[in-house]
């Protein structure tokens, strides 16, 4: 019996094409989700065996039932993918996938607090996790406010912004996702379709969930350990994700090393780990745009390792 996820996967054909040269042995999920990016390289490639990892309980209970089918070629771990992932015994590892973020169903329920209705402020992937946005919103410095804003929203009014917070806390605290939205709304300009709150949203989410900390985490990890034909592909949803990965990938197909300033080459021009598969990210056709709106600033990159470090 097959079950409707509440997540429709990103870039689908996209991401099932970047592994088309994959050899045989270990797909790892890092992002396992409903399982539906999982679900569809499993059926494309019958020689790939799987390891998904989630932080999140729900999703990974949905996912055990998604994908039982294939469960003789399956394992599922618990736990942040930067924590697991250099953990991992499986060998080969021939392919690894992260589609980061949140899913959709964490996004619309309500009580997952990570939508601008929600009547609670949580907004943990992992719900046994010990910090929620209500702790980072009514118990963090102005300083440490301020600071998430500034490099996690990008936000111009970042000290405005967390001085609102701080009187508005000083009150009695902020309960919900709706008070600390109504608050944003009152500093924050109207931006056309998106909803003012929104980069206050990701910045709090950033922090509760240590999102970038985690990217650079699997970065480190697949730098450290890979082995030769292994393709990497990853889906970021905005600019400070991406950056990590682009720059990541850029420094690993490099093959001097030098500093920019240096005057000549000295490092012998040996160094590239491998080569992207595009220059370019690629992002969401029309078509995909117009029955999922949330692909529309997935960006998706591929980096395929020729060299073996194991
Ligand atoms: C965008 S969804 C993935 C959806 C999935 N590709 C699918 O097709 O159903 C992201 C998932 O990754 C999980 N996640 C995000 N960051 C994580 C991390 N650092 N470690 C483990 N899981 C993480 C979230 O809990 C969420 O379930």
């Amino acid at each position: 019996m097959s079950i409707k996820s509440p997540h429709i996967p990103v870039l689908l054909n996209e991401v099932i094409n970047s592994f088309r040269d994959v050899k045989n042995g270990y797909f790892v999920d890092c992002t396992l989700g409903y399982g539906g990016h999982s679900k569809h390289m499993l059926e494309h490639y019958p020689q790939l065996k799987h390891i998904g990892i989630d932080r999140d309980d729900e999703a990974l209970a949905f996912s055990k039932q998604h994908l039982m089918q294939f469960s003789d070629r399956s394992i599922l771990y618990k736990g942040t993918f930067a924590n697991i992932f250099p953990k991992l015994q499986e060998k080969p590892i021939v392919a690894v996938l992260a589609d980061f973020g949140v899913s959709s169903l964490q996004l619309d329920k309500l009580e997952r607090g990570f939508s601008f209705g929600s009547e609670t402020l949580d907004m943990r992937m992992d719900s046994d996790a010990k910090l929620s946005a209500y702790e980072v919103v009514n118990n963090y410095s102005f300083s440490k406010l301020e600071y998430i804003f500034k490099h996690y929203g990008e936000i111009n009014r970042s000290k405005e912004l967390a001085n609102s917070i701080i009187e508005e806390r000083a009150k009695q605290p902020i309960q919900s996702a709706k008070a600390l939205s109504e608050i944003a709304s009152k500093i924050l300009p109207k931006g056309g379709k998106i909803h003012p709150a929104t980069l206050v949203f990701q910045a709090i989410r950033i922090e509760v969930n240590n999102e970038l900390g985690e990217i650079e985490g699997l970065l480190d990890a697949l730098e450290a350990k890979h082995t030769e034909g292994e393709i990497v592909s990853l889906i970021t949803f905005h600019s400070l994700e991406d950056r990590l990965v682009k720059n990541r990938f850029t420094k690993w197909s490099k093959d001097c090393i030098c500093d920019d300033m240096a005057m000549r080459c000295t490092c012998g021009k040996k160094h590239s780990l491998g080569f992207m598969l595009n220059k370019k990210p690629i992002t969401a056709s029309l078509e995909e745009l117009k029955y999922n709106p949330r692909s529309r600033s997935a960006k998706l990159r591929t980096f395929c390792f020729t060299k073996s470090n194991n």
